[in-house]
């Protein structure tokens, strides 16, 4: 499909200072001819094709899309839709990978036998590995140059009355304020909230990092503070006096205060052991956008957050009558909010962006992928860090391979600046001996085009043959085998399960034993020489050494939720019935907890058309009755 760019606001406001090392000019000053400029950033937000993939309840105004922020906003904006509100909470570039902490379920067949009480469950059971997540490894001018363009976009759909939020910290946050002073404007700088908590803290020879902050800017002049809505209560100090009335605040209310702008009264979730604890790392508490969304919209406004994760925007504004649009480029995210809200009781669709990087569950996972998918690709420790290896061609030798980054939108597309700097840029710092290199790209702008410029501007004879990436990717899909047995009792239908094959997931276990297992053989080696060798040696002892991970044979412990649609046999996903095993072994049934442990059987009254089976990574397959 050729892609279509829905423009954004493209000036600067004059006057304003602007990060002028950022890649987003770079890029385009390397290409110019004939006094022409290829302009990356002024040609807007990539459109994708969208499928609704998924019906809860009837409010279609409510949105959940898996995709990536620009693309959501691309969308919206095709659409005419405006937020009103918009709370980000992106990467920091911290310098970390995240990962998902994956629970095996409770085998029915074995659950069968135990008693059904919560006590019995002895938390060491849980066998639990981990998965890639989203990774959070950035140089800064990528990175910068990644949140302009996120910013941009997503001013382009916010209301003249909206709000935005972006939820940072000391890694980068000093820099996206100058870039959102430059996108939004000096004069819509609202604040710079600053959220302190206490938890626990390395030991070093610094001050603890116990803060993020939150840049808080207006669309325009005109913009929604209910001050009224969040005000806190004062404190009364022992002397019976009132602390923190002064002149002027005592005269907005007597019961409560404004907060100032820095908030140590929310506690963060890790420290809350709450049911709100959801298994998603870097999740926030629903304290902290209570007050953001009471403060800055109104009931039955649009509130967004197009870093969605754990879906915690998405849940208070449902709580608070507004409407939402989550937005994340994860599976997982997408998942654990759907069932979040479900919980919750809210309505809305489901959305998948199609932008080719969704095989994996996410980016991170189909990049590490990828690598092995490539035939004959060798890491080849010769060549610059632009090329992912070569394959070693029998006629003529080494071949460099580039494929874009998934985790950086700015390179997925193909287009004449792209090319053009792999030509001038990144060929002649090959070695002479190369004759061939090969491009994957995940869309092309225009092929034509494309080879006609590599023809006028390769001035070597080197060969640059270019490969659909989506194409390795489509091949490679192994869907998970459900076998079951469907019966109709006394107009019931029972569907038993027998048994769970789930290649991806017997791999990545696989692999997180092997990578376990040399870990503790490499630390035994290393107790060994440190044995008597003072505390160090009686922590290590008490290790308990990695018991690997085994699959039982009917595999039923990968299954996490079966949703029977009763409704359609096709099109859009409508769960008439849908039954959660959650870690523990219990079902929640449509959204409601039980104390109920899964037996291996799923019971409908209507007659189901297809089954949905979602594994404990997140991977659905579909089998159609
Ligand atoms: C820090 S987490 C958000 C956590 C969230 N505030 C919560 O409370 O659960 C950042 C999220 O951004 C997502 N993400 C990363 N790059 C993205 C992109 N380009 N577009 C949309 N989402 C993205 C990640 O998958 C991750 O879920």
């Amino acid at each position: 499909m050729p892609i279509k760019y829905v423009p954004y606001y493209p000036e600067t406001i004059e006057g304003q200072a602007i990060l002028n090392n950022v890649t987003r000019t770079q890029r385009v000053l390397r290409y110019r001819d004939n006094n022409k400029v290829h302009d990356h950033i002024r040609r807007g937000m990539p459109y994708y094709e969208l499928e609704k993939i998924e019906r809860v309840g009837n409010n279609s105004e409510n949105m959940l899309i898996r995709g990536e922020c620009i693309s959501a906003c691309a969308y919206l904006k095709d659409k005419g839709i405006k937020v009103d509100l918009v709370y980000i909470d992106p990467p920091f570039a911290s310098g970390a990978d995240y990962a998902k902490k994956i629970y095996l379920r409770r085998n029915p067949k074995l659950a069968e036998k135990i008693a059904k009480t919560e006590e019995e469950l002895d938390i060491e059971e849980f066998r639990i590995f981990e998965e890639k997540m989203y990774g959070d490894i950035w140089n800064k001018e990528d990175y910068l140059n990644w949140m302009y363009e996120n910013l941009m976009a997503i001013k382009s759909v916010m209301s003249e009355i909206g709000s935005i939020y972006v939820h940072l910290d000391w890694h980068i946050g000093h820099y996206v304020k100058v870039l959102m002073d430059e996108v939004f404007g000096e004069d819509n700088f609202r604040n710079e909230i600053v959220w302190c908590y206490t938890g626990p803290s390395r030991q070093t020879n610094d001050f603890p990092d116990k803060h993020d902050v939150i840049y808080r800017y207006s669309r325009s002049e005109s913009y929604i503070f209910n001050f009224e809505k969040i005000k806190i209560p004062y404190v009364k100090l022992n002397t019976g006096k009132t602390r923190g009335i002064f002149k002027g605040e005592a005269t907005l209310s007597e019961e409560g205060k404004i907060p100032e702008d820095w908030w140590s009264d929310i506690t963060p979730v890790a420290r809350l052991h709450a049911t709100e604890l959801l298994n998603y790392q870097t999740q926030k508490p629903e304290a902290l956008l209570e007050r953001i969304i009471k403060a800055s919209s109104n009931e039955s406004m649009i509130v967004a957050d197009f870093f969605g994760g754990s879906g915690v925007t998405a849940k208070v504004a449902n709580d608070l009558n507004r409407k939402f649009i989550h937005v994340d480029v994860g599976i997982n995210s997408i998942q654990t909010t759907r069932d979040r809200l479900i919980a919750a009781g809210a309505e809305f669709d489901i959305y998948d962006i199609k932008d080719g990087v969704s095989l994996f569950r996410n980016p991170i996972q189909t990049m590490d992928k990828l690598k092995s998918l490539i035939k004959g690709l060798n890491a080849e420790p010769t060549l610059d860090s632009f090329w992912i290896g070569a394959i070693n061609d029998s006629k003529i030798g080494l071949v460099p391979v580039y494929v874009p980054n998934l985790l950086d939108n700015g390179t997925k597309v193909l287009d004449i600046p792209m090319i053009n700097s792999i030509i001038n840029g990144a060929i002649p710092d090959l070695p002479d001996s190369v004759k061939k290199v090969i491009i994957y790209y995940v869309d092309i702008e225009n092929e034509k085009d494309l080879n006609k410029f590599i023809n006028d501007y390769n001035k070597t004879d080197m060969q640059i043959e270019l490969r659909d990436l989506k194409e390795i990717l489509d091949e490679a899909v192994i869907n998970d085998e459900v076998d079951y047995e469907l019966k109709k009792i006394n107009n019931r239908f029972e569907i038993e399960f027998k048994s769970f094959i789930s290649d991806r997931l017997i791999q990545n276990i696989d692999a997180y034993n092997q990578k376990k297992l040399l870990n503790s053989s490499i630390s035994n080696l290393f107790n060994e020489s440190i044995e008597g060798d003072g505390e160090n040696g009686d922590v290590t002892k008490n290790k308990k050494p990695f018991k690997p991970i085994e699959i039982s044979e009917s595999g039923l412990e990968l299954i996490e939720l079966i949703s029977l649609d009763c409704s359609n046999f096709s099109g859009v996903w409508k769960s008439d019935i849908e039954l959660k095993i959650d870690k523990n072994g219990f079902i929640i049934l449509n959204g409601k907890k039980t104390k109920e442990l899964w037996n291996g059987k799923i019971i409908s009254d209507k007659k189901p058309l297809r089954m949905k089976v979602r594994n404990i990574a997140g991977d659905e397959s579909i089998i159609i009755f």
